[in-house]
């Protein structure tokens, strides 16, 4: 049913002279996976604009038709969708007739074992050779002592993951053991169709897509402490029960695939680049936050309006050549950074001086274990890498030289590698290169755009 790679043909990227324009931007990958969830858990019709279309969010599409909502693409444009999502409601979704299939998506894989977990009926949630071997113990642990049944290959640890669900859950009280948003998103899905309040405790903050979402559909979710700052202790609560009203949202420009070409910007010696309609909700906005600490050249304007009924906050972006200092990032810096971690390394290359990620374990659990993947290909390019342990130390600047890059068929090793190139002397080759459509389909054609 699922192809085992997700890549395809390897790409050739040449250093470009220079770099300007505005690359277009998928719709974030996050909030779209989100918008579709509660579009088929609300009754009535649900309008998701500029939604992203890569592989991730077109599986959770695929998953909420699976269950019974019908799920129309209304515009389209090679990067992002338009959804028109009808929906008999949380109560007239139904058992699918097959496996579901995630394809290379954890976050499809968790929330969704999320809504399922209160659904009183069996799912089979699968996906490609890299999903399978991610960890579901993390979900499986709370949503059982909600009260759901559910099961998994190797002693409850790996994908295929079979959920035996209940419409009626326990309400629990469960501090995360890793920062991970797509646990807390797991449980306080789950915790909609328990009886009392649910609360997630974490011990930083993570993104906060789904807390915003469900309370722009009415839904009570409280968070102590209330002000929004990323990075610290935080606990979510809500009370269980709650129906949610359709969706008329506007889905924000994704911040993690505006990272490679901020430091794409950053990094070229002869570059202005600018991002419009960028997110910029305190818990995404970390690597940005980083790439300024370092010296990088970026001007942010606010764009007045939130976005969507969730209230997402949006800016505008220009980039310019920049002198980049090293910086040192911690555990708390990781989690708030998780996905953008593999581009600041290839920033970190270009750096003065000795950057230091400690605490990066968590990298290990991606599309694949992005420690290895990121040192080993930096490494082919010329860059000072070092890895102990869970610990990354990277010394800079060094000039890169062209070679061949792994991408172990993970997207964000495919375009930190792809940037690479840019400023790389000779050829960099990027195997699988099509893995970058997991996230962001259009990301190769805005690359050759740029240099142009
Ligand atoms: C995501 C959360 C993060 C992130 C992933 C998307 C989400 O995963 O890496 O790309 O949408 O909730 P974890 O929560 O497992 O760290």
């Amino acid at each position: 049913m699922t192809e085992p790679l997700t890549g395809g043909q390897s790409r050739s990227i040449l250093p470009a002279a220079h770099l300007r324009g505005e690359p277009r931007l998928p719709g974030d990958k996050s909030i779209s996976h989100r918008a579709l969830i509660m579009a088929a858990l609300a009754e009535g019709r649900s309008l998701i604009g500029g939604a992203g279309d890569g592989r991730d969010v077109q599986a959770t599409a695929g998953i909420v038709a699976a269950l019974g909502a019908s799920v129309d693409r209304v515009r389209e444009d090679g990067l992002n969708v338009d959804y028109r999502v009808a929906s008999p409601g949380v109560d007239g979704l139904h058992e699918a007739d097959g496996v579901l299939d995630c394809r290379n998506s954890g976050t499809s894989l968790r929330l969704c074992a999320g809504v399922l977990a209160g659904l009183a009926f069996f799912s089979v949630l699968d996906g490609d050779a890299s999903l399978r071997s991610r960890p579901v113990a993390r979900i499986i642990e709370p949503l059982r002592s909600m009260g759901a049944d559910l099961r998994a290959r190797r002693s409850d640890s790996l994908p295929p993951l079979v959920v035996i669900g209940r419409s009626q859950l326990r309400a629990i009280d469960f501090a995360t053991r890793v920062p991970s948003a797509q646990v807390k998103s797991a449980i306080l899905l789950a915790g909609l169709r328990a009886q009392g309040r649910t609360t997630v405790r974490e011990a930083v903050a993570t993104r906060d897509h789904t807390e915003r979402m469900l309370r722009s559909r009415g839904v009570e979710v409280r968070r102590v402490p209330e002000d929004e700052s990323g990075g610290r202790p935080v606990a979510w609560t809500l009370e269980g029960g709650a129906r949610l009203s359709p969706l008329d949202e506007r889905v924000p420009a994704d911040p993690s695939a505006a990272a490679f070409w901020l430091v794409a910007g950053a990094i070229h010696p002869d570059a202005a680049l600018t991002l419009r309609g960028v997110g910029v909700n305190p818990t995404r906005r970390a690597a940005i936050d980083f790439l300024v600490r370092m010296g990088a050249r970026i001007e942010e304007t606010a764009v007045g309006e939130p976005c969507g009924d969730a209230g997402e906050p949006l800016a505008d972006f220009t980039v310019r050549s920049s002198e980049l200092e090293a910086i040192d990032l911690g555990p708390a810096d990781v989690a708030a950074a998780i996905d953008e971690i593999p581009i600041l390394c290839l920033a970190a290359t270009q750096a003065r001086g000795k950057t230091t990620i400690r605490g990066a374990g968590e990298l290990r659990n991606k599309e694949s274990d992005r420690i290895e993947g990121i040192a080993t290909g930096l490494t082919a390019l010329g860059a000072r890498v070092s890895v102990s342990g869970d610990d990354i130390t990277i010394s800079g600047p060094t000039p890169l030289v062209g070679a061949a890059t792994e991408t172990l068929d993970d997207h964000r090793l495919a375009m930190t590698f792809a940037v690479a190139g840019l400023i790389a002397r000779g050829t960099t080759t990027v195997d699988l290169a099509q893995s970058a459509a997991v996230s962001y389909p259009s990301f190769f054609l805005e690359l050759e755009r740029l240099r142009a």
